[in-house]
């Protein structure tokens, strides 16, 4: 198998010009009006841990306003990507670009300025049990801005409302539904306005109609706000939903087999484990 990315993305765009079926993981030169529509950009970024090495070779862009997939089977190294888009695991080589800037060639003072604006839901959604949802969402505003105890309260009933939980602040997370507490672990991960919102398998754990609601939620938000949206997700259903764009990790050559649309992707991969893996084992 190859490990060179196809040109999948741009068929979907309808860009027939004439170019290889396969084309090196070279990127794309950042002209100033491809830099403006690009959130995040990675650039032949490996990455492990110790002696590991889980994903390398990996060069694509996200879009901004997108709702781009990372997907792959279990333990390809999903969430070892968001760690590295999310500054909390440096790559062993490459470049990993935030609205332009680079994320680990910076100072760290930079870089938690760059990381202001990125929100992330992690994979346990953990939200402090001991706090109110009002208390949950205000936690990250009275540490990071200097906005009055009042507009603070304010910013948070209006985040719990985006989220479809107007009224529920004074509730603890464990008085309230798994699908309510993955709608506060949104609301928390805007708490700061993000650009970019990361969300590590938002959907495990609930049944099909709240998983739905969730996804109708990511949409509204990409739609409403603009905000990009970056998606680790095993469930076909969401990703046929929600996906504009997506990347597909590989366990065994350790590295991207192809991006794309992702119902582009399920109908006309090249890749017969692209294709097995979107049309549930059946290539
Ligand atoms: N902190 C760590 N130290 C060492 N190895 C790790 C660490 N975190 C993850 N790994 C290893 O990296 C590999 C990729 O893990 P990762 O969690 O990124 O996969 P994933 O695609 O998110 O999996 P899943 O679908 O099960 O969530 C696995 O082999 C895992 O054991
Ligand atoms: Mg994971």
């Amino acid at each position: 198998m190859s490990a060179a990315v196809t040109s999948e993305t741009r068929a979907r765009r309808g860009d027939t010009q004439a170019e290889p079926r396969e084309h090196a993981q070279t990127p794309v030169p950042a002209s100033d009006q491809q830099s403006k529509d690009v959130a995040i950009r990675l650039e032949k970024v490996a990455l492990g841990y110790d002696s590991d090495t889980i994903q390398q070779g990996l060069s694509f862009a996200i879009r901004r306003g997108d709702v781009f997939i990372i997907m792959g089977g279990s333990g390809c190294g999903k969430s070892t990507v968001m760690r590295a888009l999310t500054g909390l695991l440096a790559p062993r080589q490459g470049r990993v670009l935030l609205q332009d800037q680079s994320l680990w060639e910076v100072s760290e003072a930079a870089r938690t300025q760059i990381l202001r604006g990125v929100g992330v839901m992690y994979q346990s959604g953990a939200l402090w049990s001991s706090m109110t949802l009002e208390e949950n969402i205000t936690l990250p505003l009275e540490q990071y801005t200097r906005l009055s105890r009042q507009q603070i309260g304010e910013l948070a009933e209006y985040k719990l409302a985006l989220v479809g939980l107007a009224g529920f602040g004074g509730y603890y997370p464990g008085q309230i539904s798994g699908g309510m507490r993955k709608r506060v672990g949104v609301a928390r991960a805007m708490a700061l306005d993000p650009d970019i919102l990361f969300f590590d398998e938002p959907s495990a754990g609930l049944d099909p109609l709240s998983a739905r609601r969730l996804d109708d939620l990511i949409l509204e938000l990409r739609d409403s706000l603009g905000t990009t949206m970056v998606v680790i997700t095993h469930d076909l259903d969401s990703i046929f939903l929600i996906g504009d764009d997506a990347v597909f990790l590989d366990a065994e050559t350790r590295t991207m087999l192809t991006t794309g649309n992702p119902k582009h992707l399920r109908d006309h991969s090249e890749i017969a484990e692209v294709r097995a893996f979107l049309r549930r084992g059946e290539a």
